[in-house]
């Protein structure tokens, strides 16, 4: 496997940084993740605004994310990734400095890694749904940042395999926010829901993309907090990432929703998705 790093393209046991990087030390970093159908990276442009978002929001000092796109381009080529499903994953920390919080002197270049990988998508939870528990929202309150600090994230999304669910909605202040790595969705009186961009969640890609589809099919949407009170009335639920696509929900704490199998309104913007992706 063929990925980038900081210039160049190496072998990925040849992909080496010193232990002084910034994202080792103190998570210092952000990364993006995008999705590819038969070569075709979805929503390319959207993922790389994104990305210099984090950026700027960090303080990070790079700005050629033309390049990123051009190399994303690049190794799906020569990881021969042109045909089935990819994902493009990359990094940009703050760079390798001896460690002192604050920001390395000026000129300190920025790590940037980028690798292009197979990617298998879980069929099953696609098409059966997942179930979820709901745990508290430990992280910080600059989840608008796509930042590689995604140790809350990671334990959640462990607690939920430790007691037999498939992933976990973080509450914060009785609202559910989004999941460990995807946005979340509700369906009540018809209406699809789901939280505001805010700095408690990350500005999904494919939210933008289910809220279009949505309009354009003609389900009617709302960006507003779904209170936890509410999750027992909901319709259907569902979770939507670059990985995930549109994953129905089907249980909240061992609690069935709706008649516990992917609802209509999840199916047909699901149906619609895919549509899209083999349209682009
Ligand atoms: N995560 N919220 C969080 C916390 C996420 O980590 C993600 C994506 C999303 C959905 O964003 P998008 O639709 O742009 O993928 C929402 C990626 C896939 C990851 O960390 O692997």
């Amino acid at each position: 496997m063929i990925v980038y790093l900081n210039g160049d393209f190496v072998e990925k046991e040849k992909a080496l940084i010193s232990v002084d990087d910034r994202a080792f030390l103190f998570a210092d970093g952000v990364y993006e993740v995008v999705r590819c159908y038969g070569g075709r990276p979805l929503r390319l442009d959207e993922h790389l605004r994104r990305l210099e978002q984090s950026v700027r929001a960090v303080r990070i000092e790079f700005s050629d994310f033309r390049t990123i796109g051009d190399v994303a381009k690049r190794l799906i080529a020569e990881n021969r990734l042109t045909s089935g499903d990819a994902l493009i994953y990359v990094e940009i920390t703050r760079g390798s400095a001896p460690r002192v919080h604050t920001f390395p002197p000026r000129g300190t270049k920025p790590n940037v890694y980028v690798a292009g990988m197979e990617y298998q998508p879980k069929r099953n939870q696609l098409e059966n749904g997942i179930s979820v528990i709901l745990v508290p929202d430990i992280r910080w309150s600059r989840c608008d940042i796509k930042s590689v600090g995604l140790l809350p994230n990671v334990l959640m999304a462990q607690r939920a395999l430790d007691v037999g669910a498939d992933d976990a909605i973080f509450i914060r202040d009785g609202v559910a926010v989004e999941g460990t790595a995807s946005n979340f969705f509700g369906v009540f009186g018809g209406v699809v829901t789901t939280h505001p961009k805010s700095n408690y969640t990350l500005a999904g890609i494919t939210r933008d993309v289910v809220l279009e589809l949505c309009h354009k099919i003609g389900i009617a949407t709302q960006e507003a907090p779904i209170l936890e009170s509410q999750l027992p009335d909901a319709e259907e639920l569902f979770a939507t990432s670059t990985t995930m696509e549109i994953t129905p929900v089907v249980k909240v704490n061992g609690i069935v929703v709706g008649n516990g199998t992917p609802g209509p309104i999840t199916r047909q913007i699901q149906k619609a998705f895919w549509e899209l992706v083999r349209s682009s």
